[in-house]
This record gives C-alpha cells, structure tokens and sequence, in this order.
C-alpha cells in the first residue's frame, strides 16, 4: 500500500489574516473597519478536566488564531433614521448564515450557533457595567474548528480584545484586565452559547506569553509562565486532529462536571483541589456518597482529577530542570487516565497516541474535553514526519478518515493584528 500524505494544518501569517478579515469586513460592509484583532486556538500540553476542579492545567497558545474585522456603530446622536446604535452584525468567512440583532435582546438562548460566541462577549462585558454599544464584525480563522484546539475560546477572546479597544476599556492591556476579559469570554460561553466549560481555554487564549507554557491554577486564577522552547531541546510537540467529531455540549462534559461536583460535596470540599489524601478521599467516598450514586465511577474521576494536578506539578519540576525528555511519560501516563478514569476518550484518540507512541514518539494524550478532537505526541524534531506518516498510516488502515496535523510551538496572546 503506497504511504498516506500527511496533511499539515498551516497557521497564517498574522499580516495574511488581518488581510484577509479586513478584505471581507469591506466586502459585506462597504466600509473601512475600526481595526482587526486577532487570538489565538491552544493545545493543553498537560492537566486536562482539571480547571473546572480548581486544579492545574498547562496550556500553551498557537500560532493559529482567529481575525475580527470589527467596527463600532456611530452613536445615536448623530443617527440618521434607522441608524440603531443597539445594532450588531456578524458574518465569518468559515459559516455560512450572518447574524443580526440589537445587543439589548441578547440573552441566554437567545442566539443561535457561532455568534452565540462572539455578541455573547459583548454581552457578558454590559453585564459587568462596561459601556458597550453594537458593532459590525466579520470573522476569518485558520485555528482547526471543532479539533479540540478551542476555535471557539478564540473567537471570543478576539471579540474581547476589539471590544476592549474600541471603547478604550484598557483591559487588555495588563495580566489583571486579562483576567477580567477571559472571566466576560467564560460567562459568554456559558451563559450565551450554552457551554458549560471551565476557564482554561479563555486563560490560554489571553494571558499566554510567546515561547511560554501558562502554569494556571485555577484555584484563584494565579499563573507562571514557563519557559517552552522544545525545538531548543530538538524536541516537537505534534498535534492529530483525528477528525472525530467533537462535541462538547453533548452532555458528557456536564455530566464529569456534575460527577466531580458531587465528589467534592461528599467530601465536604469546595473543589477537588482541596483533596489532599487521595486513598483516604477514595475510601471515604465508599460511604460519604448519596445512596444510589456510582461509587466506582465517581472514584476514578475523582482519581483522575486528583492525579493530573500532580502531573502538571511533575511536568513543572521537569521543564524548570530541563528534562523535557522525561515530560513524554507523563502524557502517555495522562491519556490512560483519561481514557479508563475519566473515560473521556475515543478510538480515534486512542489509536492516534497508540500509533505515534508506537512510532517513536516520546509519549502522547489526548488534549482537551476528549470525546473526538485533537492529541498530541511529544517527539523528536527529526520524528515529525515520520510519526505523522505512521499515524496516518494506521488511521488508513483502520478505514478511517484521514487525520490532519500540526506542529505546536507557544505563541503570543489575544492582541491587534492591524
Ligand atoms: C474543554 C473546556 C476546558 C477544559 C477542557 C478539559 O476544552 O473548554 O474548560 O475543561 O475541556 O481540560
């Protein structure tokens, strides 16, 4: 059998896709937009299912990021008939269908699909008594969509910088603003789009530092950011779109939420951050539960979350003593976690880190809420393509779709592209 290509995911240049939302703001809109902002997808290079527990997790941002091509609407005083200040308007380059509607009716159900994300930030900043009035946007992305690598974190935290600008919030202009923005992108994604996701993937997309890894603890919102050069140690991190579809509103990731929620309160916790004794926590669970609750299950997730912190921590001690080489087993350590403990996995995951582990790779998990998306493999430089063939070759051998890929290198935050 002739070998599969292998097809690499590229990331525009950010001077490309400033370009490219600017062309189609001016395309739909006849005018000139306000500016262009951009953010940036992640890959989680460790601590998954952590964040929502006020645990530890390790993103880093990538060079893919979404553009938003955006305008504000003049002010009502000098407002022609049928000027509406209240107006918002979005189109993207990536779905089809525009969304229109006046900020002052948005709500939670209240916008369907993509603009859920992008209006919902708009949104979610009135709420917190920032003066914020409608705007026209047109979206372009080259972050992979529904991959895993938080397309949808993205959008939102491109919206939020925009925003922020345009009406000279100064938010985004230091780490505690930022917090403050990704903090309005979560309550968007939650309240509006109707994702009940943790924090991390809004963190990443705007508190990461280029050539850093983020060290978030989730627990009051504290960072470190950690040197993350791999090509300086003639190290890659790989990352497999394997193409699954990925879904997280489908009521598994509610349901681990719901599970860890009711773990904590057994154990008389506020987060399972706070469980220090992890055997002693286990056994207590065999009785502190509610009657009729999955003891065994609720354990191993409880023993998932708990362990990963301490990877994150391992992982930390690593980087800092530059063993990255050592950093390998501890993510194939954290893709059986989560697929027997937190049974968060899928075939296509499963198969991917099999194959690149088989291949060479150093070690690899599957990133993200799991479920279909993305993985990623630690490897040598020299073992990016062959790896990726071997992967490549084993989904073709397994009949099933071709996966993509990229090369992960941490790059900088949400900011202004042009
Ligand atoms: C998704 C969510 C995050 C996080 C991860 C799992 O990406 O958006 O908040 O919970 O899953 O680590």
């Amino acid at each position: 059998m002739s070998e599969p290509t292998v097809q690499m995911l590229p990331a525009w240049p950010q001077s490309d896709g400033a370009a490219r939302a600017a062309a189609a703001f001016r395309a739909r809109f006849g005018a000139e937009p306000d500016g262009v902002w951009s953010a940036p997808g992640r890959v989680n290079v460790i601590g998954e299912h952590t964040d929502y527990n006020g645990g530890l997790c390790l993103p880093i941002a990538l060079p893919h990021r979404t553009y938003v091509a955006l305008a504000t609407r003049p002010a009502a005083a000098d407002g022609a008939a049928g000027h509406d200040p209240e107006l918002v308007r979005l189109a993207s380059a990536q779905e089809s269908g525009a969304w229109e509607g006046r900020l002052a009716d948005v709500g939670p159900g209240t916008v369907p699909g993509w603009a859920a994300y992008a209006v919902g930030v708009a949104w979610a900043l009135r709420q917190d008594g920032h003066a914020v009035g409608g705007f026209d946007a047109v979206v372009d992305s080259c972050v992979p969509y529904g991959a895993g690598l938080s397309s949808s974190a993205a959008l939102e935290c491109a919206v939020a910088v925009a925003l922020d600008e345009v009406h000279g919030l100064g938010l985004a202009d230091d780490d505690a603003g930022r917090a403050r923005l990704a903090a309005a992108c979560i309550r968007a994604e939650n309240e509006i789009a109707g994702a009940p996701t943790g924090g991390m993937d809004q963190a990443a997309s705007l508190r990461c530092t280029a050539g850093h890894a983020l060290l978030l603890d989730n627990r009051d919102g504290s960072t470190r950011h950690i040197p993350f050069d791999l090509s300086a140690h003639g190290l890659a991190l790989l990352v497999v779109d394997t193409r699954a579809p990925h879904q997280l509103a489908d009521g598994q990731y509610a349901a681990r939420r719901a599970q860890c929620h009711a773990a904590a309160d057994a154990l008389g916790v506020p987060t399972l951050r706070e469980v220090e004794d992890l055997d002693a926590a286990l056994a207590r669970l065999g009785t502190a539960l509610p009657a009729g609750a999955e003891v065994d299950v609720i354990r191993r997730r409880v023993r998932h979350v708990v362990s990963d912190t301490r990877r994150v921590e391992l992982v930390e001690r690593l980087l800092d003593a530059d063993e990255v080489e050592q950093v390998g087993p501890v993510l194939t350590e954290a893709h059986a976690s989560l697929r027997d403990d937190y049974e968060v996995s899928v075939r296509e995951l499963d198969l991917a880190v099999e194959s690149a582990v088989g291949a060479g790779a150093l070690g690899g998990r599957m990133v993200g809420g799991g479920f279909g998306g993305s993985a990623v493999a630690l490897v040598r430089a020299d073992d990016v393509e062959p790896v990726a063939q071997a992967v490549a070759g084993a989904f073709a051998s397994a009949g099933l779709t071709a996966p993509a890929f990229l090369v992960a290198t941490a790059e900088g935050p949400a900011g202004r592209s042009a």
